[in-house]
């Protein structure tokens, strides 16, 4: 194994540890409604950068590099939030979500899911720098992916 990839390898792990999240039960009704409603705004945000890229990669729109690259960045970043904006957990009230409670009965396996959105993020801002245009499209369809999967087993339909 080459060094590059063992630094790849060990990037990933420390991702993997550092995403981790301890949840609190919400302190009140009031409480676990502004929970919900910033956990949501942070879908929205991550939604609102993936949007254009979807319609790129399906030839839609364009291909804008310069619009990838900084798509890609948010998404990353946005990404290291998802743990933090789920900490409270709002299942003792009556919130209008559609966050599945295993997210809080297994937070191990929602941590993967948020460490593969880092992961498919992270590579499309290294990919979007070789210019290739079906590789980003293809790294475009890898975010995608770790969106419908956390979707799959954490969202309501
Ligand atoms: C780690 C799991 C996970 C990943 C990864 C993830 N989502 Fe979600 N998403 C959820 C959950 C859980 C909800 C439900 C939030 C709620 O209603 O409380 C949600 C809700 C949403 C919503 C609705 C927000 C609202 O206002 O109700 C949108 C839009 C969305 N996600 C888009 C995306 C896109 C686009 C991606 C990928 C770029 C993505 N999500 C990646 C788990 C995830």
């Amino acid at each position: 194994m080459n060094l590059v990839k063992k630094g790849a390898i060990a990037c990933a792990i420390a991702l993997v540890a550092t995403s981790s999240f301890a949840a609190q039960p919400a302190k009140s009704e009031k409480h676990a409604a502004k929970a919900t409603e910033w956990r949501k705004d942070v879908f929205q945000l991550i939604y609102s950068n993936m949007g254009p890229m979807g319609a790129m990669a399906k030839g839609k729109i364009p291909l804008d590099k310069a619009v990838v690259e900084k798509n890609a960045m948010r998404i990353n970043q946005l990404s290291y939030m998802i743990g933090d904006y789920f900490k409270v957990d709002t299942r003792k009230f009556d919130v209008n979500t559609e966050t599945l409670d295993k997210v809080w009965e297994s937070p191990a396996q929602f941590d993967k899911k948020i460490t593969a959105l880092t992961l498919a993020s992270a590579n499309l801002q290294k990919v979007v720098q070789t210019g290739n245009e079906g590789a980003i499209k293809k790294a475009i369809g890898g975010i995608g992916k770790s969106c419908g999967s956390c979707h799959d087993d954490f969202k309501q339909d």
